[in-house]
């Protein structure tokens, strides 16, 4: 890892790639390279603009690391800004670059400026230690004595360097139906995904992967995951000559920000990288992110098994009620409880309560404390549901402040799920969101919370704004203030990250909340089309999965093949305990005990797609470490009764080692190189049948 100026040449070595800028005749910062590695550093310093004519200008065909919109740039662009004079073009030239070392990161500032206007634009790139990612963020500093109106301003500009076209990928989701991966080939023009709704959304993601030939193992994979959870936008074009690019940042959508004299403002960072495959993409994305992202107080803990009460008992909950569902969670191996949605203000169903976060005294007559005590002495922890950015019209709360909720007044209030969003941009909604919470963190042994946020945006109207556009932007920053707040003040605090199930997985979620509620649709075989798609570059450990028996698809499945399903990720539990028979508890007990033996693994592990319903009729999954390697194998609905034989080659072992383990009943023992060149045949019996295969290095 390294960072060299070279008379205005940038070179940014990670372990397997290079990253090369130049500033130009001109001034400006083009991008040269990114990809694999290449020994002949001199030979960027020659670089030169191309020609111009008329209609196509030298700056508008370059590859650019950060254009804004000016002159003669007709495509997407990464900043725009009115200034005070009224001028809404920028220039922004090469002025200055530094390099920093912090602890083992690297860390480069190209400072570009508009000269005339006194504002830098500061690009910045992060190395660490280990990682082929690179961190790209920008700073914009007003160093003049007046207001700059910013009305764009993204993460990063992507240069892709093969003229072909690239495919990609991005999902086609929505609520229960998140991940759905879908890819386009990017001929011409421009594909644009973007979030309007406030939060990162069910949708689309804010990601790009853009890919050329390929697959698991191989081909060209470019790929960036913005670490921001409200409105963003990806645009991918691709010009008559063949050069694709991607910009990512912030949603220019409804969006301007008052940079003030003296001001700075700093961009969500974008993580990007470069990999042979889209294995080698989710692992580079996956240890990244145990290594380097998630909050640090759990990140290199294996996440708990939690039982969750909502598909058990919904609002309907009790303090007994709650309690006999603590023992049997207990019973089975739970070590974390989570009293979900209806314990607080007058929520009996989804039209009242929200705002008011004190506790129902009908349903808890002595408060939380029995319950919390019982769950302690069972030996669990306790967690409890909040939506906190959220009012219903029937609360206390919206009664004695209409005004905190986002609002215009000449416009009728859109309810979503009967509710409305807080103002959080209000300082005093902010100081009240935080302090209800705070309370009852105080009064309450609870280590864990589920931050729910279930809908999105209208009517946003926010009158306390000097620029009620910035709020899209402050919204987002007050979420993650008050998150931040709370995990200080509470220091062993766990905050799940829910948005209707996924509507909120990003890497800006992650660098505050611990862990992510993957989707509302616990049916495993919709779940495991949603969990490829959030493995292709969110952490595996943050996959929370849980068994329930709601069986919302009116599809048989088994509860071996719902454990199997939810072992691929972090373990939970989300049925009616109270409902099972013995027998149903006692296959609870035995898989929670194999979870926790193969968990490490599976959270901090190497992680293998193998097959998957899209392409094959069964779908596999393969976990690996120094010491173990987890094959998860599930048929699908859909395939013919006679083709109960798949051929599985296995991956990412070490080739010169034994493996032993179980196979069609009896013990076997096979080399890695066996097993990933020559691969094995498993029986798998019927339709949707699964099996977990633990093997064991000798
Ligand atoms: C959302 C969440 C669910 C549950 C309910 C409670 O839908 O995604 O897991 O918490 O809210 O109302």
């Amino acid at each position: 890892m390294k960072i060299l100026e070279n008379g205005g040449v940038f070179i940014l070595e990670t372990e397997n790639t290079h990253y090369i800028m130049a500033v130009d005749s001109e001034g400006v910062l083009n991008h040269l390279h990114w990809g694999g590695k290449c020994p002949e550093e001199d030979y960027f310093s020659t670089y030169k603009p191309w020609e111009r004519n008329s209609n196509h200008s030298a700056r508008d065909l370059s590859k650019t690391e950060f254009i804004p919109y000016g002159g003669t740039v007709y495509r997407p662009v990464c900043f725009m800004a009115t200034y005070p004079d009224g001028c809404r073009e920028a220039v922004l030239t090469y002025k200055d670059f530094n390099i920093s070392e912090d602890g083992d990161n690297f860390l480069l500032e190209i400072i570009l400026e508009d000269k005339p206007y006194n504002l830098d634009v500061t690009l910045c790139y992060k190395l660490r230690e280990n990682t082929d990612i690179i961190e790209r963020f920008v700073k914009v500093n007003n160093n003049s004595y007046s207001l700059v109106v910013l009305n764009k301003i993204s993460s990063g500009e992507f240069n892709l360097p093969s003229l072909r076209p690239y495919t990609s990928t991005n999902f086609n989701g929505a609520w229960a139906a998140e991940f759905r991966m879908e890819s386009t080939v990017i001929k011409n023009g421009v594909l644009s995904y973007d979030s309007r709704k406030g939060g990162s959304n069910h949708t689309v993601n804010p990601v790009f992967i853009l890919s050329q030939n390929a697959d698991e193992k191989q081909g060209d994979v470019f790929f960036g995951a913005l670490a921001w959870t409200g409105n963003f936008k990806t645009e991918i074009s691709r010009d008559f000559a063949g050069r694709t690019r991607a910009v990512i940042g912030i949603n220019d959508f409804d969006f301007s920000y008052n940079l003030h004299p003296g001001e700075e403002f700093i961009t969500p960072s974008v993580f990007c990288g470069y990999a042979k495959g889209f294995s080698s993409m989710s692992n580079q994305m996956n240890s990244f992110a145990t290594e380097y992202i998630l909050p640090e107080r759990y990140r290199k803990e294996p996440l708990p098994v939690l039982y969750n009460s909502w598909e058990a008992t919904w609002f309907n909950v009790s303090s007994e009620g709650q309690q006999k569902l603590a023992e049997l969670a207990a019973d089975i191996g739970c070590e974390l409880f989570v009293m979900d949605d209806g314990w607080f203000g007058q929520r009996k169903d989804d039209h009242a309560g929200l705002g008011d976060w004190y506790v129902n005294k009908k349903k808890f007559p002595e408060g939380l404390k029995p319950l919390i005590d019982k769950v302690k002495a069972l030996g669990m922890r306790f967690g409890l549901w909040f939506e906190p950015e959220m009012v219903n019209p029937d609360s206390d709360l919206f009664r004695a402040h209409p005004e905190w909720a986002y609002h215009y007044k000449t416009r009728k209030a859109s309810l979503l799920r009967n509710q409305l969003v807080l103002n959080l941009t209000r300082e005093d909604v902010k100081e009240y969101v935080f302090k209800v919470m705070d309370d009852m963190l105080s009064e309450y042994d609870i280590s864990y919370i589920k931050w729910d946020m279930n809908r999105a945006y209208s009517e946003t109207g926010a009158e306390n704004l000097e620029n009620p556009q910035e709020l899209w932007y402050r919204h987002v920053k007050a979420v993650y203030e008050i998150a931040d707040r709370l995990k200080k003040k509470h220091a062993d605090l766990q905050i799940e990250c829910c948005a209707s199930g996924g509507g909120r997985v990003d890497f800006g979620s992650l660098s505050h909340f611990d862990m992510v509620w993957t989707s509302d649709n616990t049916d495993p075989l919709d779940r495991l089309e949603i969990q490829h798609g959030f493995s292709l570059l969110y952490p595996i450990k943050c996959m929370r999965a849980w068994v329930t028996d709601t069986n919302r698809g009116s599809r048989p499945n088994d509860w071996d093949f719902r454990f199997n399903v939810t072992m691929q990720g972090s373990l939970s539990i989300g049925g009616n305990l109270l409902k099972y028979s013995e027998e149903e508890l006692e296959i609870h007990r035995k898989y929670i005990a194999m979870y926790k033996e193969i968990r490490n693994t599976v959270q901090f592990g190497s992680f293998y797609r193998l097959a998957n319903f899209k392409e094959d009729s069964i779908y596999a999954t393969e976990y690996v470490d120094e010491n173990q390697s987890v094959l998860f194998l599930c048929r699908g609905a859909n395939t013919f009764f006679n083709s109960k034989f798949y051929h599985i080659n296995l991956d990412g072992l070490d080739k010169d080692s034994q493996y032993k383990f179980e196979y069609e009943g009896k013990e076997a023992v096979f080399s890695g190189a066996y097993l990933m060149n020559v691969g094995l045949d498993f029986d798998m019996g019927g339709t949707l049948q699964s099996k977990i295969i633990v093997l064991k290095k000798a």
